[in-house]
């Protein structure tokens, strides 16, 4: 071990401590505050070009609840969860590039030059290429979710990923407009008595390659 890290800092802590939970505290009720801040951490993530190209709803109210739990085919934990967010991500990110990177030559990280650059290059990348647009989308929702849950995690919450969803359903259930993708729902709340340990991890070696 490389002797000036810190392999003890307590983010490595809730990294091991996250599982995805199935039974959730129904007596606990997430505020607008939890839920914004939650969102704030997501939003935090990386994504290509710094597109940030991804959106959030927070189901909370029990009808939208039971609504979202049809669509999820009856995965309990929609409703018993505190909330659960609708991660999405957007397609056609290149149509917010010009923006995003003017807001970098504002605070002086590029010139006028490299905007258009780095235009010109987004809009080779993603503009008639669908599969990129929808793997940047699920890129970067997984970034914000992933970051949402370790969020989740050090607020004293827990959380549970979950991809079994009608996504027809959800988008037509919820509004979503033609661009936007359900990548992903993320349920949260606190923890109940019930729920599975920490399941294991396949050895690192079988997963790792160091060339
Ligand atoms: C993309 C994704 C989709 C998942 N979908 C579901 C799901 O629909 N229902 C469910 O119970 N768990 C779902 N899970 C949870 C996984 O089963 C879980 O992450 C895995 O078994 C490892 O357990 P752990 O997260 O507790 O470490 C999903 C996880 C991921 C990352």
């Amino acid at each position: 071990m490389s002797p000036t890290l810190a392999m003890n800092h307590p983010a490595l802590d809730l990294i091991l401590q996250r599982t995805s939970v199935n039974h959730f505290d129904q007596s606990f009720a997430v505020d607008d505050t939890t839920l914004t801040e939650l969102v704030r951490y997501a939003c935090q993530a990386p994504s290509a070009y710094n597109f940030q190209n991804w959106r959030f709803i927070a189901v909370r109210s029990a009808a939208e609840k039971a609504r979202l739990c049809e669509m999820a085919y009856g995965q309990r934990k929609v409703q018993e969860s505190s909330a659960t967010f609708i991660v999405c991500g957007r397609l056609r990110p290149h149509l917010g590039v010009r923006d995003v990177m003017k807001s970098f030559q504002d605070t002086g990280h590029v010139d006028a030059e490299t905007v258009e650059a780095m235009v010109d290059g987004a809009m080779q990348a993603y503009a008639d290429d669908a599969q990129m647009q929808r793997d940047e989308a699920i890129r970067s929702a997984s970034m914000a979710a992933m970051t949402l849950m370790i969020a989740a995690q050090a607020m004293g919450l827990v959380s549970g990923p979950m991809i079994g969803f009608d996504p027809d359903q959800v988008r037509a259930g919820f509004g979503l407009d033609d661009n936007e993708l359900p990548a992903l729902l993320v349920t949260i709340g606190r923890l109940a008595p019930g729920n599975w340990p920490r399941k294991p991890r396949r050895p690192t070696a079988d997963v790792l390659t160091i060339v």
